[in-house]
């Protein structure tokens, strides 16, 4: 049987016929809305299980086998991978390509892949500062794959923990129409912002109003249209009125060379969430960061840490709905 077969005119672009059962989630448009809210409703199942309120382990995943690869930094997402495979009962690998691997001998990303693959992985995790990485390994390898966050493209599990989030605070059941009447803003580097990519086409798909806001060029209107959203001219204008002020980080890494910003303290003056800007925002309304959180800039600390913050929760429900999207990846029954 052939299992790796060309794509096109170009001999060395092969992609496999011999996947391992499960499905990849490399773009949150990778799940239709129904299989959104299933993985959202199993990801709900999960909290007790996070919170130590239930069993501290399912067998759901037990024997599985996860591999991740990060070549690019993350706290939340990669210990969060790790924390709900075991939760499940799945172990996990990670692979760096650093001088401690053949790497460093000569070998080359994909043979390194084909390698790891041949060890009999269920799963890989992907984060990589170059978009599309994720799809492009879905046609070298037999694992499936999950897109931990690829470059300015997109970061789905994100936005499925930010739903829960949004979810949860606002007592609703995942299900079409589920966000309906509520304003979410986004507010910051929503051009380089994967979380922003992924969130607002999933907001948008279960309701919600979506509007976004930053700086220069980094929230423009014809990506604000691609996303569903539409473009607020100032902070102050996209706070006006919402239940949910996402703000996130300028993506400094990702920036065009010699691209002018204004210092911390000038961006906080016009960019930054303060306590007075709370005021603007719809009673009962919260506040989300996807993190890291850069004190002073996007955030003032009364904000970052003050009652109508979410940002330690939206963490603490990332595990539970990364246990959904493993359970997923690997072909389970969602717990
Ligand atoms: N939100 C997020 O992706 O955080 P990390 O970069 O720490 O994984």
């Amino acid at each position: 049987m052939q299992v790796r077969e060309p794509i096109g005119d170009d001999p060395g672009a092969m992609v496999r016929r011999d996947r391992r059962p499960g499905r990849d989630l490399c773009e949150i448009g990778d799940l239709s809305l129904a299989e959104a809210c299933e993985v959202l409703a199993s990801a709900a199942r999960m909290v007790p299980i996070v919170e130590g309120r239930g069993p501290r382990q399912l067998e759901t995943l037990r024997g599985a086998q996860v591999l991740s690869v990060f070549n690019e930094p993350s706290t939340r997402t990669r210990l969060s991978f790790e924390v709900a495979a075991r939760r499940l009962g799945a172990e996990m690998v990670r692979f760096v390509a650093d001088g401690a691997s053949s790497a460093s001998k000569g070998e080359t990303e994909v043979d390194s892949l084909l390698n790891l693959d041949a060890m009999g992985f269920d799963v890989v995790i992907v984060r990589d500062r170059r978009d599309g990485v994720p799809r492009a390994w879905t046609e070298l390898l037999r694992a499936r794959i999950v897109n931990a966050g690829d470059g300015t493209g997109e970061h789905p599990t994100q936005a499925l923990l930010d739903a829960l989030t949004i979810l949860e605070a606002f007592g609703r059941a995942p299900g079409p129409g589920a966000l309906a009447g509520l304003t979410i803003a986004v507010c910051g580097d929503v051009r380089h912002g994967r979380v922003a990519h992924s969130g607002l086409k999933l907001f948008g798909a279960l309701g919600a109003r979506c509007v976004v806001a930053g700086p220069g060029d980094l929230a423009p209107p014809e990506l604000a249209a691609r996303l569903g959203a539409s473009c607020a001219p100032s902070l102050d204008a996209a706070l006006a009125g919402a239940d949910v002020a996402m703000m996130l980080r300028i993506q400094r890494e990702r920036l065009a060379p010699g691209l002018a910003l204004p210092d911390a303290a000038s961006y906080h003056a016009a960019w930054g969430l303060t306590p007075a800007r709370l005021g603007l925002l719809a009673k009962d309304a919260i506040v989300m960061h996807p993190g890291p959180i850069n004190r002073g800039v996007e955030l003032a600390d009364a904000v970052a840490d003050g009652p109508q913050s979410r940002i330690l929760r939206q963490v603490t429900l990332g595990v539970a709905v990364r246990m959904a999207v493993l359970a997923r990846a690997c072909g389970a029954d969602l717990p």
